[in-house]
């Protein structure tokens, strides 16, 4: 199918009984929202989207404006879509219901509207991370409706503004990427059926947490270290983008592991990463795509949910590096 549109790709994945009408209004309309959050991130100082706002979000971290700025893009652009019942974001405290002016849709969604601040004010790629789960219940959906596992997801997501402007997504078969043409503001299927290789020589790291680490990811992180003379036997690469997305859609595209793991800094917060809108919806994914997702001790989409900002420690990727990783933990027990 490569070369179609994302509408025709929906199109045929709704007749093949992947997607219903209302998953495939609402993928459209995530899709709008990623090409108008991304013209704001081209525009840069241009637009005046640059710079701190001047608030802090639910989880204490001080909001950039085009956090808030992408943030409000999603919620227009969802709200009307028909297929919502309730949103809820890491910049919103509270699940945000569809107003009762907009008619209310079978699902919830998920995002990170603006993931990498920290590399908004120097030009390196952002993006936008985004989950899809069922609503069950009926009336206003509650945080509790939020608090399925990862596996429950419905759809999952990325939009990367980089170079190109790229939207990633699953729908629980296969991985698609997509292109922005932006002559004619249409997604184009050019990476169809991604598939992560199983074995890298590449790791994404914060390294400059290394005393913070656990006994298991210092005692790796050495060994990889060690190279060809070290127990791995062999070189390894190292890159950190310090966007998530940007980190994954690098391992999407040649292979590679991302660690965030538990660190002492963020152990009162139980990791760095927030499971609901950036761990799942990455994990599924990765798993889609061949790969695995792990805490380092269980697999992440496996993992009941407690709260809608919970965070975990993520390790992700080629699959045999992180059944390694896995490793290390369990001889460290
Ligand atoms: P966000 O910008 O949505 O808060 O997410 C930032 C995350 C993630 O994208 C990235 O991998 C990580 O934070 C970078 O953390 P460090 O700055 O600690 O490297
Ligand atoms: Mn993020
Ligand atoms: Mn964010």
């Amino acid at each position: 199918m490569a070369g179609v549109s994302l509408s025709r790709f929906l199109s045929a994945e709704q007749q093949a009984g992947r997607v219903d009408a209302q998953l495939r209004l609402l993928l459209e309309s995530v899709a709008r929202a990623t090409v108008a959050i991304g013209a704001q991130v081209a525009r840069g100082a241009l637009a005046g989207v640059l710079g701190e706002a001047g608030s802090q979000n639910v989880q204490g971290e001080a909001q950039k404006k085009l956090d808030v700025i992408a943030n409000d893009i999603f919620l227009q652009t969802s709200e009307w879509s028909g297929a919502v019942a309730a949103m809820a974001s890491e910049e919103m405290e509270t699940v945000h219901p569809v107003a009762s002016a907009c008619p209310h849709g079978d699902y919830l969604l998920l995002f990170d509207p603006l993931d990498g601040s920290s590399n908004i004010d120097v030009n390196v790629s952002v993006g936008t991370i985004f989950s899809v789960l069922k609503y069950a219940g009926n009336g206003q959906p509650q945080e509790a409706d939020f608090l399925q596992p990862g596996r429950a997801q419905r759809a999952a997501g990325y939009a990367i503004y980089g170079p190109s402007t790229m939207l990633v997504l699953t729908v629980g078969h296969g991985v698609q990427g997509f292109t922005l043409a932006r002559e004619t503001g249409e997604f184009v299927l050019t990476h169809p059926d991604i598939t992560v290789p199983p074995t890298t020589r590449e790791f994404a790291i914060n390294a400059s947490n290394e005393r913070f680490w656990e006994a298991p990811v210092q005692h790796y992180v050495r060994d990889l270290r060690a190279g060809k003379t070290g127990p791995r036997g062999e070189d390894f690469n190292m890159r950190w983008v310090a966007s998530m997305v940007a980190d994954v859609h690098r391992i999407l595209s040649r292979g590679g592991v991302f660690l965030y793991p538990m660190d002492e800094k963020c152990r009162a917060r139980g990791g760095k990463l927030r499971l609901l809108y950036e761990a799942n919806p990455m994990s599924l994914l990765i798993e889609q795509a061949g790969g695995a997702a792990s805490t380092g001790r269980e697999p992440i989409l496996d993992i009941q949910p407690q709260r809608l900002h919970q965070r975990i420690p993520v390790v992700l990727g080629s699959r045999d590096e992180v059944h390694t990783i896995v490793r290390y933990h369990e001889e460290a027990n």
